[in-house]
């Protein structure tokens, strides 16, 4: 099997890091203060097994309780534990095409074949995407929402109807849900008690820039939290350092919702001066954007261009992609370098 082929992860510090959809800005002072009085003599212990002070304040952040929560290493754990709890080996596992790459790297692990819908040119699901699922006897269909690598945002009353037409389980992956515009009034949260068959995750990743500790969590029913949180999660799946961080950069939510902010007002502005440099793109609601470089530019050459000067940004040779790029938002500083630096590229 092909495995996980995860954006270039550079060692040096001074290069302009667009291409794996990490958060520009550090995290909260508070995390860092929680790591600096971190008590090193209480590793002598196990960590606490369910990270139950982790879940109580996602809990109350999100106006539920914690036996609805489950925390994980990364969402991308989340994913493998909603895998090997609810899909027996060869049941086919619904994804779109495209989508989030790990999907079917971790469906193949679990030797389950995955059957693939493709979007629609506009990158919105077809309208037979449950009743295909249905007809596959799909026992669970993955969906990012906000979408990735193409950032366009599903409304609530689509997904809402995707989970009701389903027989079987969906995951919303809502690794990038931090960034979504927040008069758009997408909320999955307050619908998940009427829809049992429904799992959002979530990621400390992107939104509370912390992709380096590896955190998130799952949101669902109780009946779908229970199994994986006292049957099949890795024992002490979560290390204390990242749980005591966890509950830091949750108590200083504000300060990544400055973040939110700010990387939404740079996504605004580099999607106008990329339009206005004759870029394709569609509006995205996540941290980065997916364009189309102008007719006398290939997407390929135009990503060794930008590396060979520092800037790394996503290019996929697949083929809904090939001559696109996914560029992430970084600084205003780090998108005006990449401007400048487009502007040598183009034509004159
Ligand atoms: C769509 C999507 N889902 C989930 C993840 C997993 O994030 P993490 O495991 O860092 O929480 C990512 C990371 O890039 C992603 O793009």
């Amino acid at each position: 099997m092909a495995g996980y082929s995860s954006g270039e992860q550079p060692d040096a510090q001074d290069v302009i890091k667009l291409n794996t959809n990490e958060n520009p800005y550090p995290a909260a002072p508070g995390v860092a203060e929680a790591l600096a009085g971190f008590d090193v003599s209480s590793l002598r212990r196990y960590p606490p097994a369910t990270a139950l002070d982790f879940r109580n304040i996602i809990a109350n952040t999100h106006g539920t309780v914690a036996e609805q929560i489950i925390a994980t290493r990364g969402g991308d754990e989340l994913l493998r534990l909603v895998i090997t709890t609810f899909v027996e080996p060869g049941q086919p596992i619904t994804i779109t095409d495209p989508t989030y790459s790990l999907y079917p790297v971790l469906s193949q692990i679990h030797d389950c074949p995955n059957l693939i819908v493709p979007l629609l040119d506009d990158w919105s699901l077809p309208a037979d995407f449950a009743s295909k699922a249905n007809a596959a006897q799909s026992p669970l269909t993955f969906l990012v929402n906000p979408g990735a690598p193409h950032g366009k945002l599903l409304p609530v009353s689509t997904v809402l109807e995707v989970a009701e037409e389903l027989n079987g389980l969906l995951l919303v992956d809502e690794a990038y849900v931090d960034f979504v515009d927040p008069d758009k009034g997408y909320d999955l949260l307050p619908h998940i008690n009427d829809y049992p068959n429904l799992i959002l995750l979530r990621t400390l990743s992107k939104g509370y820039s912390l992709a380096g500790l590896r955190l998130g969590y799952g949101i669902a029913q109780q009946d779908l939290i229970t199994p994986m949180l006292n049957k099949t999660r890795d024992s002490y799946n979560l290390d204390a350092i990242t749980q005591k961080l966890g509950v830091a950069a949750i108590e200083h939510r504000d300060y990544a919702a400055e973040t939110w902010i700010k990387v939404r007002a740079e996504r605004k502005r580099l999607a106008l001066e990329l339009t206005a440099r004759n870029f394709e793109l569609i509006p995205s609601q996540t941290n980065f954007l997916l364009v189309t470089p102008p007719a006398d530019l290939a997407a390929a050459d135009l990503y060794q261009a930008l590396k060979q000067n520092g800037i790394l940004v996503r290019y996929f040779d697949l083929p809904r992609l090939t001559n696109k790029l996914r560029i992430s938002i970084g600084t205003p500083d780090e998108n005006n370098q990449l401007l400048r630096q487009l502007d040598k590229q183009l034509p004159k």
